[in-house]
């Protein structure tokens, strides 16, 4: 398994099939940062960094992370930790957050995210907000 920059189209075939098969992907902002694992040359896993602060609003050091997905043959096998371990390792970062669906928290814990709180979304779905905050400023 390798992991490289990938463009916003080649996240598009998982982020759909695993996560909203009714959604028409756009990911128009340049300044997005998107990763994909490589098994025998096809995409198994993806995640995309914004440039977003909470408020999404551009804010230097502050990511969103969105789309992560994991092709369900290769789930369970730290693909998706290396994804976003592969982002802490290349930028700079103050802090790091995301919605997790019901059920994926766990995940996001496990790679040092915390639980803030739960919201519905208007699509009627439950996430929590997580967050990952780099100890001494930017990392
Ligand atoms: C969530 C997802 C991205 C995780 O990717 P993955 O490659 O399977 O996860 P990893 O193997 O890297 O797991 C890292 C750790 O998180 C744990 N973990 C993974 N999924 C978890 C879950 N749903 N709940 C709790 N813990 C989980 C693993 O057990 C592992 O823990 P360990 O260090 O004790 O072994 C993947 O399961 C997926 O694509 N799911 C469907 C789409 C989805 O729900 N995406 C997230 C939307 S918010």
């Amino acid at each position: 398994m390798n992991i490289q920059r990938i463009s916003p189209e080649e996240t598009f075939s998982l982020r759909t099939r695993l996560l909203d098969p009714n959604r028409t992907w756009r990911d128009g902002d340049e300044t997005a940062i998107h990763y994909g694992a490589f098994i025998d040359g096809e995409v198994v896993g993806v995640a995309s960094f914004f440039r977003q602060n909470q408020d999404e609003e551009i804010q230097n050091g502050h990511w969103r992370l969105r789309g992560m997905a994991v092709d369900e043959l290769f789930q369970g096998k730290d693909i998706g930790r290396a994804l976003v371990s592969t982002f802490l390792s290349n930028h700079q970062y103050q802090e790091i957050w995301c919605n997790a669906r019901r059920g994926v928290e766990g995940f996001y814990v496990k790679l040092g995210f915390l639980p803030t709180y739960e919201f519905e979304r208007k699509t009627g779905v439950w996430v929590t907000r997580m967050v990952l905050k780099s100890e001494d400023g930017f990392n």
